[in-house]
Order: structure tokens, then C-alpha cells, then sequence
């Protein structure tokens, strides 16, 4: 494992990836074609919410299919599983939030975001925050935070600052020239970072005073991945946008900016087509992730992801490798002495098949993220390996 390329037709983005080949998917199990069977205890990062192969989610697909797969470029025609899709989402969010834009991705509805606040404010300061991870493309590369992303393809978009999470004193940087601030509302690549109440409430107030757009970015921690079905609702802030997509698609790829209608609006003159995507919206997708959202709300998923972030963190944070537990519902960071001891970790949880994944701006952490409706009996066997594998540190 680990040095294997995967196929000599396909681009590799790393010399060492996981390698793993992949036969099958069902529940919270990963099933390969050596007959081996890998508890998914990452969730594909934050996307399988629901596990794999959710029925009411291929059935969807299947219906939609049968109707029609592609039509028109967004927003030109009327289609109902992206008007469905719209309702049932924005019923999940406070009223002010009331207008979507479906996308491609989590990086698109970034770039979207980028574009929606600048035009609007006319203003091209953009403020994001130490440890960012916004996306892969060249604008959200420019609010992202880690250097080592970066260098290699500067110049990148300019104007943009970075200030610290959780100090009050950062918030200075914001004035009335800056356009947007973006913030993941549970920091994710950096290793799983929470805000503080008082410190996100500063910011929301600094925003409005300033007339900066505060932009959520809940692609990684939205759709119940925090025990709430927006991480922003355990802030009691809302933004003026908020980016989804991951688990949204619910194994399908979208991306969704929503904001309120006459902020949308801006989009649409001075001038029009102020975001422009083909697939954007793309009906089959729309099924899939409106079946996917009502299942979330089935069976008290989302209602019990708390207790079970809570089982995962206090049977480990009391094991003399682990440094601290970063949790927020099922959004989980394990800290280790360093990155060293993390590759063994994630070996050893491999070899006896567990997922787990790194984060690429916290090298001494690994991450947790499961699908939210794991069972009990799965999340007592990972929970198992786990302790295994940093037993096998100590
Ligand atoms: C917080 C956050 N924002 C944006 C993105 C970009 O999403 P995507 O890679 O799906 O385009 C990611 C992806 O990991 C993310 O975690």
C-alpha cells in the first residue's frame, strides 16, 4: 500500500497515495477487491453523511434519471428537483438565508462568495483567518492560509488579509474597506478549531458595523457534521452567505451559496450573469441531495451525533499519546506528539481496517469524521482500533 500508483492513465496529486481498490460501499463499510472490508471512519472527508448506498438517495437518482439528466445551463429553465431542493434547504436555515445558488463544488460556491461580495460592497479587501482551507482554485487558494498550497503559484488574487481566530484585537483589521470576511465556522484542515461564542458574535457585530458581508464556510462542517444542522446555530450568529457542498450532494458533487434575495439579486445586473456554470444545479444532483437532506432529518441522525463525537473523544483523550482532542460533534481531531507518530497511527488503523485520514495544515493530528448515522456496534469497533492503535505508540 501507500507507494502504489493507482493507474498509469490517471493523474496522481501524491507520490503516496492510499491505494486502497475499491470493489464496493455499503452502511459505514468500504469493501475492496482483495475481499477486505474497511470501517470508513472519515466519511470520504465530511461527504458520506449518511454512509454508502442510502436507498432513498439511489432511488431518487433513478427517478430522476428516468425523467431527464441535463437540460439547460443554471438558472434558465424551471426544474423541480433544483426548486425542491432550494425549499427543503433554505427550511433548514433562518429566514434571512432564503436564496440558493447551486454549484459545482465547495470551491465554486467559494469563488461565487468571492465574486458576490466584491461586487456588491465595491469593496476588493477580502479577510480570512490563520489556518484557513477555503478550496483548490486560484481565488479561494488566495483566502486559504497555508503557505506550502501556495507558493508555487503565486501571484495569486491580492488583497486579501489573514487574522487570528479567537482574538478579539484581529478584528481591528476589519473597516469599512473590507468586502467580505470569510470564516470555516468549525475550522477543519487546521485541525479542527472552534471559535469562541463571544469571539464569533464580535465578529458578526464587527461586520455589520463596518458593512463587511460575514461569509460561513460550512462545506466541511455543515449538514449536521457538528450535532446541529448549521455549525453557525450553535453560534446563535447567522451570515449574510453561507457555502455548503461536501455532504449536501450526499455522494454526489455540488455546491450551494446562499444569501438573501436582493444580495443574490446583484448577480443578475451591472453586469448580468455575475456567476455563470453549466452544471451548476444539475437535476440528478438535486434529487439526490434533497432525498439525502430528508433522510438527515429521519431517525434522530442529526440529534444524536453529540453523544456519539462525545463516546469517540472521552475514550481517548484520557490515553497517554493522545496531547488533545479538538470535537465538535463528529468533526474530530486526535493531537499526537508529532506527524511521526500519526503515520503510525493511521498504518496501524489501516492494516486493521479503519479508515482515518491527516489534515494537511496540522501534521501532528489525525482526523475522525464518520458517517453520522454509524451504528452503535461500528462506532464501538473503531473506537476499539483506535485504542489499539495508539496503544501500539505508547
Ligand atoms: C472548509 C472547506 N471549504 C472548501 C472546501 C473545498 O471544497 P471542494 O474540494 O469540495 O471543492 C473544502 C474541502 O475540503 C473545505 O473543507
Amino acid at each position: 500500500m501507500n507507494t502504489l500508483l493507482l493507474d498509469k492513465h490517471l493523474a496522481q496529486t501524491t507520490p503516496f497515495p492510499v491505494g486502497l481498490e475499491v470493489s464496493h460501499a455499503a452502511g459505514s463499510y468500504i469493501y475492496t477487491k482483495d475481499g477486505k472490508k474497511y470501517l470508513d471512519m472519515i466519511s470520504g472527508l465530511s461527504v458520506s453523511n449518511l454512509g454508502h448506498g442510502n436507498q432513498a438517495v439511489k432511488d431518487a437518482i433513478h427517478a430522476q434519471l428516468e425523467k431527464y439528466s441535463h437540460v439547460m445551463v443554471y438558472g434558465e429553465f424551471g426544474q423541480d428537483s433544483v426548486s425542491d431542493l432550494a425549499a427543503t434547504l433554505t427550511g433548514l436555515l433562518p429566514n434571512s438565508l432564503d436564496t440558493c445558488y447551486f454549484v459545482n463544488s465547495g470551491t465554486e460556491a467559494i469563488e461565487a462568495a468571492i465574486k458576490l461580495a466584491r461586487r456588491s460592497t465595491g469593496r476588493s479587501e477580502l479577510i480570512a483567518f490563520n489556518g484557513a482551507y477555503h478550496g483548490g482554485s486560484t481565488g479561494s487558494l488566495a483566502i486559504s492560509y497555508n503557505e506550502e498550497k501556495k507558493y508555487a503559484v503565486r501571484p495569486l488574487m491580492p488583497d486579501v488579509k489573514f487574522i487570528e481566530l479567537n482574538k478579539l484585537e484581529s478584528l481591528e483589521y476589519i473597516t469599512e474597506k473590507t468586502a467580505g470576511v470569510f470564516l470555516e465556522t468549525i475550522q477543519g484542515d487546521a485541525g479542527i478549531r472552534i471559535p469562541d461564542v463571544a469571539f464569533l458574535r464580535a465578529l458578526r457585530k464587527k461586520c455589520t458595523e463596518t458593512g463587511t458581508l460575514l461569509i460561513l464556510d460550512e462545506i466541511q462542517a455543515g449538514m449536521g457534521r457538528t450535532g446541529k444542522f448549521s455549525a453557525f446555530e450553535h453560534y446563535d450568529v447567522v451570515p449574510d452567505i453561507l457555502c455548503l457542498g461536501k455532504a449536501l450532494g450526499a455522494g454526489l458533487p455540488i455546491g450551494a451559496m446562499i444569501s438573501g434575495r436582493a444580495l443574490m439579486e446583484k448577480f443578475t445586473h451591472d453586469p448580468m450573469l455575475g456567476h455563470i456554470t453549466t452544471f451548476g444545479g444539475n437535476p440528478v444532483i438535486c434529487a439526490a441531495a434533497n432525498a439525502g437532506l430528508k433522510e438527515l432529518l429521519k431517525d434522530g441522525i442529526i440529534a444524536s451525533v453529540e453523544t456519539k463525537g462525545d463516546y469517540i473523544s472521552s475514550s481517548l483523550s484520557a490515553h497517554p499519546v493522545v496531547k488533545e482532542i479538538r470535537q465538535k460533534g463528529l468533526f474530530i481531531a486526535i493531537e499526537l506528539e508529532s506527524a511521526e507518530k500519526v503515520q503510525q497511527a493511521f498504518d496501524y488503523c489501516l492494516a486493521n481496517g479503519v479508515i482515518t485520514f491527516w489534515f494537511l495544515s496540522c501534521k501532528n493530528a489525525f482526523r475522525i469524521a464518520p458517517p453520522l448515522n454509524i451504528t452503535d456496534e461500528d462506532l464501538k469497533h473503531g473506537v476499539s482500533v483506535l485504542k489499539d492503535a495508539l496503544d501500539s505508540l505508547a
